[in-house]
């Protein structure tokens, strides 16, 4: 089973409102694409943030759990959904701006997975298309390991989050974590049934990060979610790249 095959039907509810991701991925391509007409999002999951960009852009989203694509499908019907890893895809055609977001990238557990992921952005981005991302940086992982888990209801439901250190990177470059996500869902008054899912998240210090992307797009713009500085202690870091031309 993939991950994500037990979190899929209760996703959107846990996540919450999600126009403020959105309204930065708007703010982007308006300053760095704005005649943007199609866009491809590397992860798409339920299609929380397809659904807000879909009114303005031809959207596509590729994502290797089939439970996640089937309520993308119900909740964004205008999109195209491809089933596919977004390490090793190939759809035959070109977008104005690839995006990969809330900690998606941090999903690949080794340098060499996050490299074959940006050699597809490279073959499916336009000339100068834009490319923007997230990661959880090493720092914030590491917090998130020494502090409690985090617990919270919604609906009926509640679910407790744990971030603990993982092994090593695959390649020995970053640091795993494993996220156990414990979704306690209410069946009757006392009762509950447990969906439990085990999702490892490498980090990468962005020094890593920039050399692995220098040979092939030219950066933009960096930023923290606050506003605070860029390092490897900041929460998490958004990317804005531009594809070079080969
Ligand atoms: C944290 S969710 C983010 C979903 C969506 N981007 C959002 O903002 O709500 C991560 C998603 O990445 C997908 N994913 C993780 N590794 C993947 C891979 N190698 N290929 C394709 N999808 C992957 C998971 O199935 C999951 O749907």
């Amino acid at each position: 089973m993939t991950h994500y095959a037990r979190f899929a039907g209760f996703y959107d509810q846990i996540m919450g409102d999600r126009s403020a991701d959105i309204e930065r991925i708007r703010d982007y391509i308006k300053r760095y694409r704005p005649a943007a007409s199609s866009l491809l999002e590397l992860g798409c999951g339920t299609g929380a943030v397809l659904a807000g960009l879909v009114a303005d852009l031809s959207v596509t989203g590729v994502d290797r759990s089939e439970e996640m694509l089937a309520v993308a499908a119900r909740s964004v019907p205008a999109a195209r959904l491809v089933h596919a890893d977004v390490t090793s895809f190939s759809l035959g055609t070109r977008f104005d701006v690839v995006i990969c977001v809330f900690d998606t990238l941090n999903h690949l557990p080794s340098l060499e997975a996050w490299r074959a992921m940006f050699e597809r952005v490279h073959e499916h981005l336009a000339d100068d298309g834009l490319f923007f991302f997230d990661v959880n940086t090493t720092g914030r992982l590491r917090r998130l390991w020494q502090g409690p888990a985090f617990a919270a209801d919604f609906g009926q439901n509640t679910m407790i989050m744990d971030v603990l250190p993982g092994v090593r990177g695959e390649s020995g470059v970053g640091e795993l974590s494993m996220w156990t996500v414990r979704i306690f869902e209410r069946i009757a008054d006392d009762m509950f049934r447990l969906h439990q899912e085990r999702i490892p998240e490498l980090g990468v210090p962005l020094a890593t990060i920039r050399d692995a992307l220098a040979a092939s797009f030219d950066l933009l713009e960096e930023a923290e979610l606050d506003g605070g500085p860029v390092s490897d202690e900041s929460g998490r870091v958004f990317f804005a790249y531009r594809r070079r031309q080969p």
